[in-house]
């Protein structure tokens, strides 16, 4: 195990301004010195050289390696996307500086949302660690092993807000909460950049999907997004912006449209808002195939219309492009699109590739010829240690009933469920260049932690679903759900046969990977019946009844959390998921992941986000009448809170106290509580500090997440844990989308979650 590793890695990080913001004078000579470069660059360029920068080409069967090797020589394309070995990089680059006119390097892009060989936890599980530290290395070891492969730029980190469950992308991004995704968002950019994107050991980012995908309506993926500007400010664009603030080279855009406007042919967004406000000063990318959807978005008549609509609104780089070579050159000759408008977005990829490196050494992250690998899969190029020791912290308790967990190395387990020997499952969608084969899954995790100590009785038990036609779906492109043809009792019963013979059952139950993706919206969010028969079988063993689940999205789990005595949410864990849910189920490590987003009851709930506004009639313990804001067939709380998660200890909070009941402008006041450890468990929780402004010029949210700590203590040991809150914490957009404070009274509230909170107020002056 490469322990010592993790710590080097953290040590190298930089959590400071990175490259992009040129505020100091040094930063003022570097964008000096490449104005002067790509300036006396572009002189030399053609049009049609300048349009083939805007080019991001992916290998493909409409794109063989001839048609791309001819483009790249004639200097028709400026970037690649999906080859992701250094062998298959290098010989595009080579075509580049040898073959093209004015040898222009490429850069390379590739999806590396939550690992490239080595596949960490999706990033909703990465958010439910809560420990930006343990983020910081995901994002780390993605960037050197995506750089080690010869890449340049990763599409990431995607930090769109998710309040649907029913949206597949949920398991892409980090959450509901807008402070805490705005977080993340930094930290990610400053991994995979780490202070200087060119470097060996660094990518740059490309943060996406600009702006609001997720918010699309039903939750259904590509749909339209309709939001109030008050609402688009306050909650859904300060990650972007946090992400544009620390640097991120690149943004790629949405594919929804915004409030009638398709993000692609926006000026107001990628014009006014990102560069003019919010000074960005990288690339803009288009999403897959966006530019084209254009004209079914209803907003250009024809391809030559959808190019002029995208590059006119400040699309730089076209992904995957089919059109911008082939009508840019027209648009121009005939005054449809300015010159001007291709030099700007060409100078933004030449700048990006300047910041790259890539002018000094089209092959710095290559290396000599001869260095390149000779097995891009071997073992040796993994993270495992990391792996595990991140995967651990993502994993929320949810119940656990008798202390049926952790369990005893000992005795007879009946392992059961149809994501329990998946190898694929368990790597969760993008899981980038991670080889399936080398994933390890609950089954062999559990038998690696028990060695000969206990017996571990294996059963399948049910398909993922027995509806052949959603199995259809999920296998479009890859088989990668296993259909077994056997009758579903018959399953059932083999299942049963060992539940009888053992002394606890753990069923892995869930969706499969491709449920929670891109184009994988649910109108149910439940866990599919195949796999309900399945549990309500095991239960009637009386068996004790261990739950772990495998899914991308909030479920809506009321009737699996009356049947399982513990409930462990696992998300999909990466490559080393199951050795990291062998140590959970085991106690070898304590659980202390928290939820970044509401479990809601029913799908009928949704949206359900914890930080809403309170309205004019609010349902609650004291005001519980008619005429209430409320559902009268469902509580109207959700199964699980934002911020929930228990632990195999357990932990008090008391003598909550602000340090004074006023607050100065710009001034400060912090909030402390005492944390005891009351279980006989080490292990660590998540504290919580959540504020709410009780009176302001709009409504504001009932309470919302300005701060938390994780801590880590001893059976029996108590901390005094101390939460600073500051004037900017209290800040908002007013009706008039003007940033700041108002004076008043506010509340804060401590706790575990964001349910079970104790309130103290002060007031800002
Ligand atoms: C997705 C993006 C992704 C791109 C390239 C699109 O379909 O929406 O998130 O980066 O493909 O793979």
């Amino acid at each position: 195990m490469k322990w010592l590793c993790v710590v080097s890695m953290l040590s190298g990080l930089a959590f400071g301004p990175v490259f992009a913001q040129e505020s100091s004078a040094t930063q003022g000579i570097y964008a000096q010195e490449r104005d002067a470069f790509v300036s006396n660059l572009m002189k030399q360029m053609t049009l049609e050289e300048k349009i083939g920068q805007l080019r991001l080409i992916s290998v493909g069967p409409d794109n063989p390696k001839e048609a791309i090797r001819e483009g790249i020589s004639k200097g028709q394309i400026g970037a690649i996307f999906n080859t992701v070995t250094r062998q298959d990089i290098r010989v595009m680059q080579d075509q580049a500086m040898q073959l093209s006119r004015l040898k222009i390097p490429l850069f390379f892009a590739y999806d590396v949302v939550h690992g490239q060989r080595t596949v960490f936890p999706i990033s909703l599980g990465l958010a439910a660690s809560f420990d930006l530290e343990a983020i910081a290395l995901s994002g780390r070891v993605s960037a050197q092993e995506a750089s080690d492969d010869g890449l340049n730029m990763t599409f990431s980190p995607m930090v769109d807000i998710t309040r649907d469950p029913r949206w597949g992308r949920v398991s892409e991004g980090f959450g509901e909460d807008t402070w805490l995704v705005s977080k993340i968002a930094k930290v990610m950019v400053d991994a995979y950049q780490n202070g200087d994107p060119s470097k060996p050991g660094s990518v740059m980012a490309s943060v996406k999907h600009f702006a609001l995908y997720g918010a699309v309506e039903g939750g259904r993926d590509y749909n339209t997004v309709d939001m109030s500007p008050l609402r688009m400010h306050q909650d859904y664009l300060p990650p972007y912006k946090a992400a544009v603030d620390a640097g991120s080279g690149g943004v790629m855009v949405s594919l929804n449209s915004i409030n009638g406007v398709p993000a692609t042919a926006n000026p107001w967004l990628l014009k006014d808002l990102l560069r003019d406000q919010w000074g960005f000063k990288g690339i803009t990318i288009s999403d897959h195939g966006a530019i084209k959807e254009l004209i079914k978005h209803g907003v250009a008549q024809d391809a030559r219309d959808a190019v002029r609509l995208a590059i006119t609104s400040g699309v730089d780089m076209s992904m995957s492009d089919e059109y911008y070579d082939q009508y840019l050159p027209g648009l121009v000759k005939e005054g449809l699109v300015a010159e001007s408008e291709i030099d700007r977005a060409c100078r933004d990829v030449l700048n990006t590739k300047y910041d790259m490196g890539l002018f000094k050494d089209p092959y710095n992250h290559l290396g000599p010829v001869g260095s390149d690998p000779q097995d891009t899969n071997a073992e040796s190029r993994l993270h495992r240690a990391e792996a595990r020791v991140i995967a651990r912290k993502t994993m929320v308790l949810l119940k656990n009933d008798k202390q049926t967990l952790p369990l005893q190395k000992q005795g007879t387990i009946a392992l059961i469920g149809p994501m329990a020997d998946s190898q694929r499952d368990i790597m969760g969608s993008w899981s980038a260049a991670g080889v399936v084969k080398q994933s390890v899954t609950v089954r062999e995790g559990l038998q690696n932690a028990v060695k000969d100590k206990a017996s571990i009785l294996y059963a399948k038990g049910a398909n993922i679903t027995q509806d052949k036609s959603i199995v259809d779906y999920l296998n479009e492109y890859e088989t990668a759900v296993a259909f077994d043809t056997r009758p579903p009792q018959q399953m059932i019963d083999e299942a049963v046969k060992i539940a009888k013979q053992a002394d606890v059952v753990v069923a892995v139950v869930g969706e499969a990977q491709g449920m929670a993706h891109e184009a994988s919206s649910r109108a149910d969010i439940t866990i599919p019946q195949s796999q309900r028969d399945l549990i309500a079988a095991l239960k009637a063993t009386g068996k004790p009844l261990v739950l772990v689940l495998m899914n991308g999205r909030p479920l809506a789990l009321s009737w699996e959390s009356e049947q399982a005595d513990a409930m462990l949410e696992t998300w999909y864990s990466g490559t080393e998921g199951g050795n990291a849910i062998a140590d959970v189920l085991f106690g070898d490590y304590n659980p202390s992941g928290k939820l970044p987003m509401t479990f809601p009851r029913s799908v009928g709930q949704i949206p359900i986000y914890y930080n809403h506004l309170n309205t004019g009639r609010p349902f609650g313990k004291e005001n519980p009448g008619k005429y209430t804001s409320r559902y009268f067939d469902s509580p109207n709380g959700p199964l699980y809170p934002f911020g929930y998660g228990l632990s195999y200890s357990q932990f008090a909070l008391s003598d909550f106290k602000l340090s004074s009941p006023e607050m100065a402008r710009d001034g400060k006041i912090t909030a402390s509580v005492m944390l005891k450890n009351t279980g006989k468990y080490n292990g660590a929780t998540v504290v919580q500090l959540y504020v709410q402004d009780v009176t302001a010029s709009v409504s504001r949210p009932i309470k919302e997440l300005r701060n938390f700590k994780k801590v880590t203590l001893h059976a029996g040991q108590e901390q005094r844990v101390e939460l600073p809150i500051t004037e900017d914490d209290l800040k908002f957009y007013n009706a008039s989308l003007k940033w700041g404070a108002e004076p008043g009274k506010f509340n804060v509230f401590v706790g575990l979650d964001s349910d079970n909170l104790q309130q103290q107020s002060f007031t800002l002056k």
